[in-house]
């Protein structure tokens, strides 16, 4: 008797709340945007949408909805996530400025969740509670998923082609979507939130300057710029000891290069990373950009070519290979030039112009809180406890001061950390990534892209991966090359 009172009251709840997570099409708005081109681009909008059913912030907790003329039940839907510095977020409306107007224009989907995150709060009992540490951004992300998939069939779109953007914290949000699809380590804390009975998977993962693999950011920081950081800096020994750190790490990752499909080790990853780097500025180069040499740069250097290399005797290739020039004595002469090609980088130069364009982090770069009088930072905020107290994370107090990191946050940590699901076999891992990492920006180091991009390439994923020269900190740029990849995943 007392089960089936159970199994019923189990079953009207489920009801409940499959009624008040149901989608209402009644409530729809028109809305137009003008985009910068002068267009103007026309769409039905939702707004304000509740995705669970336990609100614990009714400020953080919705989603808004628009949907282009002329889309239809197949149109791919792009979620764009405003988490920045790992704070909370509200759902926004589509801004003519970045991918949700070029969405929209394109005839794309778009949906905008908000989130709670690391300053968001609510009054209990008369106290403050802060709803957003980790992993409540993430938890709401995947809710926001969750109720565009239970809700397929009576809204417009194809919630099976949810295609995820992000910047910065935004990209790591992007990134653990896109790796974490699905895996029961967050079913328990998406069911109590009361998010819809649904898969919570996505298609695509679209991550701008990911700052993530937070438990490794310190160590992955100093290693690439240990040797950049001026020399009496008083930070040098923990530099120089969380860069050595960094080695096992990599050996660890297992990683083969995309370029030979080699295997990745402490030995030849430094070349590793210098190859994206000096790929990124040839592509800069062959596109037309003027690249000073001064920033570490090494070139071909083309010899001169021998008279009998001339096509006729007298003239030289007209390929403009090798220009003739005349000497002084009236004597035909090869100058020595520098060719087109990129074939080495100076890495320690190159650093040195990426921290003249904005200074370094300090270090510890993230984990920063009471370490060599360092303050909070956006990630000790996000990892501190419901009463808004910020706290260490990772290894890097172990290393400073034998501290260790209690369980319950380093389960947390892992649960933002996308680099621990990508092998899982539990993780319903998105096919398709799009990744930039601006090739100046120094907010992480650009191996947190690169290992993210080779570990999901070794995988089988379908990745595009580069680091946009003379890129800082930023996303959402470049969108008619994000648009021309979507485009090519959506066939
Ligand atoms: C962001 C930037 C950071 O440098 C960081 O450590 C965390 C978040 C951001 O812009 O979201």
């Amino acid at each position: 008797m007392k089960r089936l009172f159970l199994i019923l009251f189990a079953a009207s709840t489920l009801g409940m709340m499959e009624n008040t997570l149901r989608f209402d099409q009644s409530k729809e708005t028109t809305q137009s945007l003008t985009m910068p081109s002068g267009e103007t681009v026309t769409y039905k909008a939702w707004e304000g949408i509740y995705f669970v059913t336990n609100i614990e912030d009714s400020v953080y907790q919705t989603l808004n909805f628009y949907f282009p003329d002329g889309a239809d039940q197949n149109t791919p839907i792009l979620l764009r996530t405003y988490v920045g510095g790992y704070m909370a977020s509200t759902a926004k409306s589509p801004s003519a400025d970045d991918a949700t107007g070029r969405a929209l224009l394109e005839g794309y989907a778009v949906c905008i969740p908000g989130s709670r995150g690391s300053n968001s709060t609510v009054k209990r009992g008369g106290g403050t509670i802060y709803t957003g540490r980790a992993p409540a951004a993430l938890l709401d992300l995947k809710a926001a998923v969750r109720y565009l998939k239970f809700n397929d069939q009576l809204m417009p779109g194809d919630a099976n082609r949810i295609i995820s953007d992000g910047t910065s914290a935004g990209g790591a949000m992007s990134a653990l979507l896109g790796a974490t699809g699905n895996h029961p380590l967050y079913q328990p804390y998406l069911q109590a939130m009361g998010a819809a009975p649904a898969t919570d998977d996505i298609f695509a993962a679209v991550c701008y300057c990911p700052i993530t693999d937070l438990d490794y950011a310190d160590a992955a920081y100093e290693w690439l710029y240990f040797n950049v950081r001026s020399e009496d800096d008083s930070h040098d020994t923990l530099s120089k000891l969380l860069a050595s750190t960094y080695l096992s790490r990599i050996n660890a990752l297992n990683m083969r290069s995309i370029f030979t499909g080699e295997p990745v080790n402490p030995t030849n990853y430094r070349d590793y990373v210098k190859q994206f780097l000096i790929n990124s500025l040839q592509h800069a180069q062959d596109e037309g950009t003027d690249l000073p040499d001064s920033i570490g740069i090494v070139r071909f250097e083309q010899r001169s070519m021998p008279f009998a290399a001339m096509t006729d005797g007298n003239r030289p290739p007209v390929d403009g290979r090798a220009a003739p020039m005349m000497g002084r004595g009236g004597l035909m002469q090869f100058a020595p030039r520098k060719s087109e090609f990129i074939i080495d980088l100076n890495l320690d130069t190159y650093l040195r112009y990426v921290a003249s364009t904005q200074p370094l982090k300090q270090v510890p770069a993230f984990d920063a809180l009471n370490i060599l009088g360092g303050e909070a930072s956006a990630e000790n905020n996000v990892f501190g406890d419901d009463k808004g107290n910020p706290a260490n994370f990772s290894l890097t107090v172990t290393h400073v001061n034998g501290t260790v990191i209690d369980q319950a946050t380093q389960k947390r940590v892992r649960l933002y950390n996308p680099m621990c699901f990508i092998d899982d076999m539990q993780s319903s891992v998105a096919p398709n990534w799009y990744i930039r990492h601006g090739a100046r920006d120094r907010d992480t180091a650009f191996t947190v892209s690169i290992n993210l991009a080779t570990k999901l390439s070794n995988s089988g994923r379908n990745v595009d991966f580069a680091l946009p020269y003379n890129r800082p900190h930023s996303g959402d740029y470049n969108l008619n090359d994000l648009f021309r990849w979507i485009k090519s995943i959506a066939e």
